[in-house]
């Protein structure tokens, strides 16, 4: 196989990014740079991510954002095979900001356009870092996305069930919120949890009962709510060990339910009787270190292999949109100058 040198951009949410990743023949792919500008303080007034404000951040920062990945890679244009851009799902506004951008590129010079779903990126960035063969489970877990993803081919995904309303990252952000923690609230609550008692405050189980791989998450932030009132009715304040064991008990709920969840994923998963089983996590919640622990654990059962990448590619980047660009290039796939901007597309 040839080598490919790929331009990525991402812009569905609240980071514009731009990277090069380079990968010649069947080696490892290699990053030769990753520029991510993160929105945090634009929206940090507002609890959330506010749509027009991105798509003008998105707007202004992209060529810069492109220059400098392809500075810090000591390359022009020239020296590339193709254009990937995240193409959807996300915010329509900086979706389309990067669609636009990618295609001024190649309108310009003449390279391939590759469109790319989001939730691919997060999906193959095992193979990115660590090479890793299909068939592998992949569970997303972030601010924004809860799924687990049956892994196959680059564009052969088998959605096995998700969360029905909150993401956990959600869920700790609304949790640190509640009880006074700053943003982002998975490692503060993370921190408060370590001097927490968890069996103290009673947090359900959600959907345990049932079978499936679907997850839910808004009845902890209720059942939060509802002691941490409680609290304050009997004792008119809460103290700092309230706060740690509310935090104890929040996170060893998330964590249960999440590797219950992910023994059911497995048993499906390993129907396929994969070469090389692999669990694989990404998203800014795959930080936490007890649901790593309880991830790790649960696969450790069935001898099914573990793997979380660094952070910073977990987390959203535009290494993977130019990794998931060459898999997709290798398959054939080119884009027009028609590429639509999609705000909601399912894998
Ligand atoms: O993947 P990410 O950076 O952005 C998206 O949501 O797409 O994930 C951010 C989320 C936030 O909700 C943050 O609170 C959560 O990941 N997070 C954590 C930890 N570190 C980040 N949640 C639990 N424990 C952590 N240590
Ligand atoms: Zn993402």
């Amino acid at each position: 196989a040839q080598t490919l040198t790929v331009l990525g951009l991402e812009s569905s949410c609240d980071d514009t990014a731009a990277a090069v990743v380079r990968q010649s023949g069947a080696d490892r792919a290699e990053i030769l740079s990753s520029i991510v500008f993160g929105q945090t303080e634009l929206h940090s007034a507002y609890g959330g991510v506010v749509p027009e404000l991105a798509a003008r951040a998105h707007a202004e920062k992209l060529d810069q954002c492109v220059r400098e990945a392809l500075a810090a890679a000591d390359l022009t244009l020239e020296n590339l095979d193709a254009v990937a851009v995240t193409s959807g799902p996300g915010l329509i506004g900086g979706v389309m900001s990067g669609v636009m951008c990618a295609k001024g590129i190649c309108a310009a010079t003449g390279l391939p356009l590759v469109g790319i779903n989001h939730l691919a990126g997060h999906a193959l960035t095992p193979r990115l870092t660590d090479g890793i063969a299909f068939p592998y489970l992949m569970l997303l877990v972030s601010g924004g996305h809860c799924q687990y993803l049956l892994v196959r081919a680059p564009d052969d995904f088998v959605r096995l069930g998700g969360t029905i309303d909150d993401a956990p990252g959600e869920a700790f952000d609304k949790t640190a919120r509640l009880l006074g923690l700053p943003q982002p609230g998975g490692p503060a609550v993370q921190a408060e949890a370590l001097k927490g008692d968890p069996r103290r405050f009673r947090f359900p189980r959600p959907l345990l009962d049932r079978a499936d791989c679907n997850l839910s998450f808004s009845g902890l932030k209720t059942a939060l709510l509802r002691q941490r009132d409680q609290i304050v009715a009997d004792k008119s304040g809460i103290t700092r060990q309230d706060r740690a064991d509310m935090c104890a008990g929040f996170q060893e709920a998330v964590a249960d339910v999440l590797a219950e969840k992910t023994r059911r994923a497995l048993r499906i998963y390993l129907a396929e009787n994969p070469a090389e089983p692999t669990l694989a996590v990404a998203g800014g919640v795959a930080a936490n270190t007890a649901i790593r622990t309880a991830l790790e654990a649960v696969a450790g059962e069935s001898g099914t292999g573990f793997l979380a990448p660094p952070l910073a590619l977990c987390t959203d980047n535009a290494a993977m949109i130019a990794y998931a660009g060459i898999e997709r290039f290798r398959d054939g796939v080119r884009d027009g100058m028609d590429l639509a901007a999609r705000p909601r597309w399912p894998l």
